[in-house]
């Protein structure tokens, strides 16, 4: 097959291995990662020269690319590949969102796609206000998740696929395009479909708060908080299992923080009928939707938990000290990415749409110290500055009506 169109991977960690590594093999597009971190670029560079690259599946199979015979290139220079891009994927941390979008915003051809691969709560909104001074059609697609749970197995040269989700839901927002006086527009999704292959399959939801009220910034924190809140400060003689550990008391909080999303959605429902928003599933439901057969209890939320083979050893993230035990990591995305730019973008709307949040609150309130920013000041979100976290405020979203605006 020849490739029909050029793609931009930004990023450098699993998942931009992942997705550079499986676009590149399907033979659909001309593919560029865009790594401006640290030294990434110069390394992935080095070692596909000199190893190839492989992606590996839980099933046993992989794709390999030998050096030389590497279908794509990594490079720190966005001047010189995003011109040429029909379909730019932003596929990092959302702490790295606005690095890249500002980045990449100028360079953009007219009808360039961006992609947030996963975007998380606010992403469509920031897009939007990063890009609408361009004045061009560009279409931004949201991802509510990544379509993998993947992790670099050895820097630049190979990364594991544990699980690959059945479905992925997408929100899309058309640029400048007024649909209302015959402005034309096409579906993204078959295009991006034909990127990733046959899984996992992509769908759209009906409105953009929609995926954002369903993004699972929503798994990650609760978890750390259950498992880390009582903790007694003393380094432990292993890592504990991420999702498989988990126990009745971490479920309880996870279904609480989804049970006050669940009532976000409720209260825009009744305020806008006309939207058709409809109940958010609860994490069990979700679980089984996304990862189906890879579940092989599906009884409760615990079991699907400790028997989701995508999870397969999947750990709490941990640092190792010097006479060989492990500390929480606190600065890992878990905490640092899924609380600025996931449950106080929640905590935000649930403000805008009258909903109290105590559990997420605790959360919250929990995750300052560890990440060195106050977020809530006596109930009220605190003044805080764009680089530690993405509030709609700052998009000039402000109440329920600006937020069913795209
Ligand atoms: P990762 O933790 O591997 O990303 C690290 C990479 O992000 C770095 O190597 C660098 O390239 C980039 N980066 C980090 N800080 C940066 C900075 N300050 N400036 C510029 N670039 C920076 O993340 P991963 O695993 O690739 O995840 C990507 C997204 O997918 C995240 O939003 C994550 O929450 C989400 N996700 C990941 C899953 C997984 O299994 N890996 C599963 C579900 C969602």
């Amino acid at each position: 097959m020849s490739a029909q169109f050029n793609v931009v991977v930004c990023g450098g960690g699993n998942g931009a291995h992942t997705l550079a590594g499986i676009i590149s093999c399907r033979g659909v597009a001309r593919v560029t990662v865009l790594d401006v971190y640290q030294n990434e670029a110069e390394e992935w560079t080095r070692t596909l020269a000199e190893k190839g690259f492989r992606v590996n599946f839980p099933n046993g199979k992989s794709l390999y690319q030998k050096p030389r015979n590497v279908n794509f290139n990594v490079t720190k220079s966005a001047e010189t590949c995003v011109p040429e891009a029909d379909i730019v994927v932003i596929c990092v941390p959302a702490f790295a969102h606005d690095l890249y979008l500002n980045l990449v915003s100028s360079y953009l051809k007219m009808d360039c796609m961006v992609v947030g691969m996963p975007g998380h709560p606010g992403f469509e909104y920031q897009c939007v206000a990063i890009l609408k001074t361009l004045k061009k059609q560009n279409t931004v697609v949201s991802f509510e998740t990544l379509p993998w749970a993947c992790r670099i197995a050895r820097y630049g040269e190979e990364v594991c696929v544990v699980g690959t989700k059945e479905e992925v839901l997408c929100s899309v927002v058309y640029m400048n395009v007024d649909k209302k006086s015959g402005g034309q527009v096409s579906d993204p999704l078959p295009k991006l479909q034909q990127l990733l292959g046959d899984s996992p399959v992509l769908r759209h939801v009906g409105s953009v708060i929609e995926c954002t009220l369903l993004t699972k910034s929503t798994l990650h924190p609760p978890l750390m908080f259950a498992k880390w809140s009582n903790w007694d400060g003393q380094p432990l003689k292993e890592t504990p299992l991420f999702y498989q550990g988990v126990d009745q008391n971490a479920v309880d909080i996870l279904d609480d923080v989804n049970n006050e999303v669940m009532e976000m959605a409720d209260a825009i429902a009744k305020q806008y009928p006309e939207l058709g928003l409809p109940k958010i599933p609860s994490v069990q439901q979700w679980l089984i939707h996304h990862y189906g057969e890879q579940i092989e209890d599906k009884t409760t939320l615990l079991s699907c938990l400790k028997t989701n083979k995508a999870y397969n050893g999947l750990l709490h993230p941990t640092k190792k000290t010097a006479d060989g035990h492990f500390l929480p990591d606190f600065s890992y995305r878990y905490t640092t990415e899924d609380v600025p730019y996931g449950l106080l973008v929640l905590r935000e709307i649930a403000g805008m749409v009258g909903v109290s949040t105590p559990i997420i609150d605790k959360i919250i309130t929990w995750a300052e110290p560890n990440i060195g920013v106050h977020f809530l000041d006596k109930g009220e979100i605190c003044d805080i500055d764009r680089s530690q976290a993405r509030l709609l405020r700052s998009f000039g979203i402000v109440n329920a009506s600006d937020l069913i605006s795209l």
